[in-house]
């Protein structure tokens, strides 16, 4: 064989298939997804009574998984078997209704049948032609939470998987308007261009600097900007931190204002922000991921004022609108802007491209292939409702408050944050624990809640001190999953708590995890 030529397969090369090329034949899909219909239904309803985290070894579950012989067809009661007893005892199962971790990402009953059903369609939303359904429909869920949130009409929307990855296409815009041409020419070799900064709060997500990263502006041109006692981003540092980099000759792309910081869920002061972008031509981007949900309530409006003005805005309804991972809207008043930089049509899709009016979104991103993401989303907030979602949130908001004022009922505990949203911050701190000491000791109960099984929480470091930290957000948790959740957290600080004082009196450090 010459090298670097294709060589045409030749008919005796052929491989002989099973029948139906390998594929279960229609009698047999119905009978397994009857059967998996039963797992799905099955594992909802016991989630409640199983044991949130797994207790698998790093490298285990790989090690299993890799044994298996898969050069011949394995049968599928042997797939799902190795499924039952593999895949099964290493999930952490985020769905329980007493996981608090994190944000409380969450399926349910209508999602689910959405996912199926796109998975069946498989079919690709990069152009309206190549499927208009799916791109109408995504225009659709995407001005119900625009809608939903209040975010005006002149906003342009588009689904990504992650509001990193919209945060990635936002500031990719903010850095082409900032007209240096660097989609056309690149960033390599120019002495023409000054530093680009990107200015976030020290609450801000890191998916800001991940940004920077792959935009060639850098990591560490990513300016942190010191927050208030209630951890909103101080517009006065923000103020001296623009000004400064302009006369030092840097050049300002945008700057990140927060709507529910990931520690607290903390609101940045973005009318103030606004203004202060406006008299500099600097780009804002609200990261409103996780407390745009919160602007749908009529007590949360105030969190999302001057957002309206903003270039472009991140919400995450896989957060806290009820749509399971993935899905996440970026919502611009510049489209033609983030058109402009992702716009890219090959030959071989020239024919696919519609000039009707109706977005191809292969052109507001760098996905070509794009999930059929709208359709669990619709089915989501056609079943719940508005006033449905808008309820969930509310209790969601409650729950919080009732489990603050545990906390600050009990001496032993601190409120480590406000509570604005769905999110608890707090620190175990019985007397005489404190600094250094009093990290690990929340570090290890934190650590042991979570090998208990029966709840599920995350820690987070404020003002220099580690906290534990509780996010609601489940369709399935109620009152007294967090007071379970409350039970295990006290009778484990008091366990652990009484164990380190005793260390302490012989001058012992509690180990941390
Ligand atoms: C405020 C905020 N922004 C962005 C993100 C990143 O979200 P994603 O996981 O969708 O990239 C998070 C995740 O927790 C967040 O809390």
């Amino acid at each position: 064989v010459p090298s670097g030529r294709c060589v045409p397969i030749a008919v005796s090369d052929t491989v002989t298939v099973p029948g139906l090329l390998g594929d279960l034949s229609p009698d047999e899909l119905r009978a397994q997804l009857h059967r998996m219909a039963d797992w799905v239904a099955d594992y909802r309803a016991s989630l409640g009574e199983r044991a949130i985290s797994p207790s698998a070894v790093p490298g285990e579950i790989g090690g299993r998984l890799r044994a298996a012989d898969w050069e011949d067809s394995t049968p599928l009661e042997q797939i799902l078997r190795d499924f039952d007893q593999i895949v099964m005892p290493g999930i952490l199962h985020w769905g329980h209704p007493a996981f608090l971790g994190y944000f409380g990402s969450t399926s349910n009953g209508p999602a689910l049948l959405g996912e199926i059903a796109a998975a069946a369609l498989n079919v690709s939303a990069m152009t309206w032609k190549t499927s208009p359904a799916a791109t109408e429909m995504e225009a659709t869920v995407l001005d119900w939470v625009r809608e939903l949130i209040g975010i005006p009409d002149t906003f342009f929307g588009v689904v990504y998987d992650t509001a990193s990855i919209a945060t990635l296409h936002a500031l990719a815009a903010a850095r082409e308007q900032a007209g240096a041409e660097i989609r056309r020419r690149g960033l390599a070799g120019r002495s023409d261009l000054p530093t680009h900064r990107i200015y976030a709060s020290d609450q801000a997500h890191s998916s800001v600097e991940k940004a920077a990263i792959v935009l060639g502006i850098g990591e560490e041109n990513v300016v942190r900007i010191q927050t208030d006692d209630d951890f909103r981003m101080d517009v006065a540092s923000l103020r001296e931190a623009i000004d400064l980099d302009i006369r030092a000759g840097h050049r300002p792309l945008a700057v990140v204002a927060t709507v529910g910081t990931t520690s607290t869920g903390a609101v940045d002061p973005v009318p103030e922000i606004r203004d202060l972008c406006n008299s500099r031509s600097i780009w804002l981007h609200v990261d409103a991921a996780y407390g745009g949900a919160f602007g749908a309530l009529e007590e949360g409006r105030w969190a999302i004022a001057g957002m309206e003005d903003a270039d472009s805005i991140v919400v995450n309804p896989h957060k806290w609108l009820f749509v399971p991972l993935d899905f996440s809207a970026l919502y611009t008043r510049h489209p033609e802007i983030l058109r402009s930089v992702f716009s890219l049509v090959p030959e071989y899709l020239r024919g696919d491209t519609t000039t009707s009016g109706v977005p191809d979104y292969m052109d507001y991103g760098i996905q070509l292939g794009r999930r059929f993401r709208a359709l669990k989303a619709w089915m989501v907030f056609r079943s719940f409702g508005r006033n449905g979602i808008v309820s969930r949130i509310r209790e969601h908001c409650r729950l919080a408050q009732v489990f603050a004022s545990w906390i600050d009922a009990d001496q032993s505990f601190v409120r480590a944050a406000p509570v604005t949203m769905g999110i608890v911050c707090f620190r175990y701190q019985p007397d005489g624990i404190e600094g250094e000491e009093g990290d690990a000791l929340n570090e290890t109960i934190v650590d042991a809640v979570n090998a208990g099984g029966r709840t599920y929480l995350t820690r987070s470091r404020l003002n220099g001190r580690v906290v534990m930290r509780i996010g609601l957000g489940n369709v399935l948790t109620t009152e007294e999953h967090v007071a379970k959740a409350w039970q295990e957290i006290r009778s484990q600080s008091e366990r652990i708590g009484a164990r380190t004082s005793g260390e302490s009196s012989l001058g012992l450090r509690v180990a941390a995890p």
